[in-house]
């Protein structure tokens, strides 16, 4: 089992390496949600609109990939779904697909409202019942005003200038716009603006938005930060330089041929991969045809007789009908609640966001999965409450929360010197490990991060929630219909174009070490506005060796 685990760390490396490499290409694709505004009216028939909207986004995606924009139509009657994205002008289109991923996975939140609008600092999307591609005002127009540094009055005077360059430029520049100019008489200040209208507005209509956009943005001076969400348009001006390099300057050429060698080596690996598994897919899946497709019906039925269900009252009961004070967290699919069971058995109860028909599927694919497989380095399942209004999973309780406490804080991170680190860390390998190469079935995790390790009374690794898992046999194209997952963890493989493998797993695994060894979280939260993800920071050098050294100090 060492043996095993070591292999799987250094062809980490390995991989880290190649995506370290690959990273260098990538700019700074601005995922932050700026807001995100949903509609109020519910859609008419979950059954239609889920699927309808799943495959709006799916086709959107690949017009993203191609061009950075893309709008998609799926469906009839009142559940027919419109969707529009776009990034904004100055993203590659490397990092168009990682924001319109991150968007992607936010705006399913307005569910069961039929219509909404996200706006990320990198890109934007819209989703309606209705054709909205010509509109450009709206009643949500607003500013949003960033208010951390007030600024003199030279910056004001520079700020309406740059972006009022923007308004007149953009309408006829294809709808985008950018700039940047010297604050005079402040040595190096400078303002920046972004003006970008959708691509489905002509002039005419793009610069009535921008105009009336910017006299609302500019509202926001003299604080150092302003953004524009309209119908029609973004715009922002601020005080940094959150605008990514032009693209095409000859530095980076050495770059992006080491990146065209590596994409190529990795490419290799993953066809034969796929090449394989479409072989071993095929095989079981003409097997599994000759058995009938009823199976989640028989699931239900066969959990119902088993040792493996639970009574909703019992749930319920244990769980203070599920009180506020029991919550532990909350987890891809749904919220964790604390619970004691009558004979004091401790539980921890996975209450899942969907009950309709859409989800039971995945519902009975994980407890399907889960009591298939043990593993001291995996959380097990107890059981499950299927009949009762509401599903629900229930897990074995660890007193010590996840790692997600422990590494990102100050104090309880002491509790975890190197030899503990190094043991969390092989602990996750060989879990990992034993669901990748079980004998049953295959399974990714797709969902490794810091909050699904949890820790047992001895600080022992569990991983935990596979809510998102597939075995290998049942994921009919290797290509997933809907990525999922967590961005920051994610490989960038899967993010551009939804190939599964088990290298999704060990990607995620690769941050994770990073963030175990220097505490540093990987993608901060919204308040740190422009952190650097980890594996920037690594690829830079210096500031890795300044985490390392606080940890270090921190310990001893
Ligand atoms: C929703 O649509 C499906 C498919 O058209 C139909 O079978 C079902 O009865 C509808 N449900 C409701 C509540 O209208
Ligand atoms: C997207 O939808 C259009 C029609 O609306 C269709 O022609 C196209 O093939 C679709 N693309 C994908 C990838 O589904
Ligand atoms: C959009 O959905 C709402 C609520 O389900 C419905 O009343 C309305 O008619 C739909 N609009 C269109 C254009 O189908
Ligand atoms: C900054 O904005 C936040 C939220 O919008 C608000 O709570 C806070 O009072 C503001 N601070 C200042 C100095 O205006
Ligand atoms: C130039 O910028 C740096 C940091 O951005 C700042 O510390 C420095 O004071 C600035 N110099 C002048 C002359 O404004
Ligand atoms: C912006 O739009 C609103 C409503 O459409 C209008 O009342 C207002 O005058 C416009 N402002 C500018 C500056 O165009």
């Amino acid at each position: 089992m060492k043996k095993c685990s070591i292999s799987v760390i250094s062809q980490h490396l390995l991989l880290l390496k190649i995506l370290l490499l690959l990273g260098m290409a990538l700019g700074d694709p601005r995922t932050q949600t700026v807001q995100i505004m949903c509609g109020n009216q519910r859609e008419h028939n979950t059954t239609v609109y889920v699927p309808n909207f799943v495959s709006t986004m799916e086709n959107i995606s690949e017009q993203m990939r191609t061009s950075g924009f893309g709008v998609a139509r799926t469906g009839s009657g009142p559940d027919t779904n419109y969707g529009l994205a776009q990034c904004y002008g100055d993203l590659s289109l490397l990092d168009c697909v990682l924001c319109y991923a991150e968007a992607r996975t936010v705006l399913p939140q307005c569910f069961p409202y039929n219509g909404g609008r996200i706006y990320l600092d990198g890109c934007f999307m819209r989703s309606e019942n209705y054709t909205f591609y010509e509109e450009f005002r709206g009643s949500d127009d607003r500013a949003v005003c960033g208010n951390t540094t007030r600024k003199s009055t030279a910056f004001e005077e520079s700020a309406r200038q740059v972006v009022q360059r923007a308004v007149e430029s953009a309408p006829s520049n294809g709808g985008y716009a950018r700039g940047g100019v010297s604050v005079s008489g402040t040595g190096n200040e400078s303002a920046y603006v972004l003006a970008d209208c959708w691509r489905t507005l002509d002039e005419n209509s793009c610069r009535k938005c921008l105009e009336n956009a910017s006299v609302s943005m500019l509202g926001c001076l003299p604080w150092s930060e302003g953004r524009a969400l309209y119908t029609g348009c973004f715009m922002r001006y601020s005080d940094r330089d959150f605008l990514n390099k032009e693209v095409g300057n000859g530095s980076s050429r050495g770059t992006i041929i080491v990146i065209v060698v590596s994409v190529i080596s990795s490419l290799v690996v993953l066809v034969v991969g796929v090449a394989i598994g479409f072989y071993i897919w095929k095989h079981r899946y003409i097997q599994k045809k000759r058995r009938g497709s009823n199976d989640a019906e028989k699931w239900a039925k066969t959990l119902n007789d088993s040792s493996l269900n639970f009574k909703y009252s019992t749930i319920e009961k244990a769980t203070g009908s599920f009180d506020i004070a029991n919550k532990l967290g909350q987890g891809g699919f749904g919220t964790v609640y604390k619970g004691v069971l009558a004979d004091g058995r401790e539980i921890a109860v996975k209450r899942l966001f969907f009950n309709n028909r859409h989800r039971a599927a995945d519902f009975y694919n994980e407890i399907n999965i889960i009591s298939s497989v043990e593993h001291k380095n995996l959380v097990r399942l107890l059981g499950c409450s299927c009949a009762g209004p509401e599903s629900l999973l229930v897990y074995e309780y660890l007193p010590n929360r996840s790692l997600y406490c422990f590494i990102f804080d100050q104090e309880r991170g002491k509790t975890l010197n190197w030899d503990k680190r190094y043991e969390i860390i092989v602990g996750t390998a060989e879990g990992l490990v034993h669901l990748h190469d079980n004998s049953k079935t295959r399974i990714i995790h797709r969902d490794i991060k810091a909050s699904n390790i949890l820790l047992d009374s001895r600080l022992r690794a569990k991983i935990a929630d596979f809510g998102l898992a597939r075995s290998f046999e049942e994921d009919k194209s290797h290509i997933s219909t809907a990525i999922a997952g967590t961005l920051g963890y994610m490989a960038p493989e899967y993010l551009a174009h939804g190939q599964l493998t088990e290298k999704v797993d060990v990607y995620s695994f690769g941050v994770l070490i990073l963030e175990i060894v220097t505490g540093r979280q990987n993608n901060r939260s919204k308040s740190a506005e422009y952190s650097d993800s980890i594996v920037t920071i690594v690829k830079l050098g210096s500031t890795f060796k300044q985490g390392l050294q606080r940890n270090y100090t921190t310990q001893i």
